[in-house]
């Protein structure tokens, strides 16, 4: 349900800005208003729910440990799975941000004849989730050249290794292929796996078919649907400068490619792309695991108005007396 449902949202959202754009040429619409209103959604909702995040109050440390915390000097302490100090944590969050080492320890529990469990390593994800991220970073960083005049050296270096194998004219990006590819595995891997098809929802397939379709709609300019690139330029110029303009030779497939970028923008901020920002505010990953060392005192902790026993037996010692319980102090 989820899936149909999501597959649908996305085809709508294109199916808007053809007609939009080619019966009622709203170009201003979807080339200017549009993708500003969801620039502004996103940085807006982004900030928003990271100071959602940051107000939660986190008095103690709940560190994941996934691996010997600090001991006895002669245990050995795994320093990156269970760090001890702030340089620890700094090590393990950019393995995890860079690397994906938690997912790189993924396993799979499975049930054998026997009946007998057992637990296998499982990579694929790792890999996928590499991948696609990895291709999607790139893809960005090669994007800029549309909002920078001069185009800086270190983009026109990524992008002369991006083709590097130099297939075809436009040369084609590697990028282009493993993007693709690994949002195919990652959505395969979602309905063909039954236990995850199981706990799927459309906010798991939404986002991958965005992103797949903002994948297909951008190939498809570059390599089958030419469209004026001189003329997105201006527009893209226009847009960071404040001063929008729109060129009346760019093709509807640009427009289609912007109003998914921009549906994406917008979507973000409530979706699980926000892990992205997420990760770093995760208190089982950002505090170091020094519990039993540092004294952790909770911020909100008021002094409470405490009757200790002594003053009870100061307050009542005759009537106790009188009822014949015993006293501690004549
Ligand atoms: C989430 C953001 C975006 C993603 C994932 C994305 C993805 C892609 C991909 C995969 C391509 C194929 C060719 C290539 O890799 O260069 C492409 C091409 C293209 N994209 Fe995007 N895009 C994004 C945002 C944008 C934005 C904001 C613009 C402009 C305002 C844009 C304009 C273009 C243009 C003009 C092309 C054709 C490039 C050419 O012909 O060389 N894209 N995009």
């Amino acid at each position: 349900m989820g899936l149909i449902f999501s597959f649908f949202t996305v085809v709508a959202l294109g199916v808007i800005v053809f007609i939009g754009v080619k019966a009622a040429d709203m170009r201003y619409l979807f080339g200017v208003i549009i993708p500003y209103a969801a620039f502004f959604a996103f940085l807006i909702g982004i900030i928003y729910r990271i100071l959602q995040w940051a107000r939660v109050p986190v008095p103690f440390r709940i560190p994941t440990t996934a691996g010997q915390g600090k001991s006895f000097p002669w245990i050995k302490q795994n320093t990156i799975d269970n760090p001890f100090t702030s340089i620890g944590v700094i090590i393990r969050m950019t393995l995890e941000v860079l690397l994906f080492r938690s997912l790189f320890r993924n396993t799979r529990a499975e049930l054998r004849d026997g009946p007998k469990l057992s637990y296998g390593s499982t990579k694929w994800l790792w890999l996928g989730g590499l991948a696609f991220h990895y291709a999607f970073l790139i893809i960005l960083i090669r994007h800029l050249r549309f909002f920078l005049e001069p185009v800086p050296l270190p983009i026109e270096i990524v992008e002369a290794l991006d083709g590097f194998f130099q297939v075809g004219a436009p040369v084609l990006y590697i990028t282009n292929l493993i993007f693709l590819g690994a949002v195919t595995f990652l959505f395969l891997r979602r309905v063909v796996i039954p236990q995850v098809r199981y706990i799927s929802l459309a906010a798991d397939y939404f986002p991958l078919f965005l992103i797949g379709a903002i994948g297909v709609t951008g190939v498809l300019m570059r390599y089958f649907l030419k469209t004026d690139v001189v003329g997105i330029k201006e527009l893209t110029m226009g847009l960071i400068t404040f001063s929008p303009v729109i060129p009346q030779t760019i093709g509807t497939i640009f427009y289609i490619h912007l109003f998914l970028v921009s549906a994406l923008f917008a979507y973000f901020p409530m979706s699980k792309l926000m892990h992205m920002a997420g990760v770093f505010l995760s208190p089982t990953r950002n505090l170091a695991n020094n519990n039993r060392a540092v004294m952790h005192v909770n911020p909100w902790n008021y002094p409470v108005k405490a009757h200790t026993y002594d003053e009870y037996e100061d307050e009542f010692r005759n009537v106790m007396k009188e009822a014949g319980l015993p006293v501690e102090k004549e």
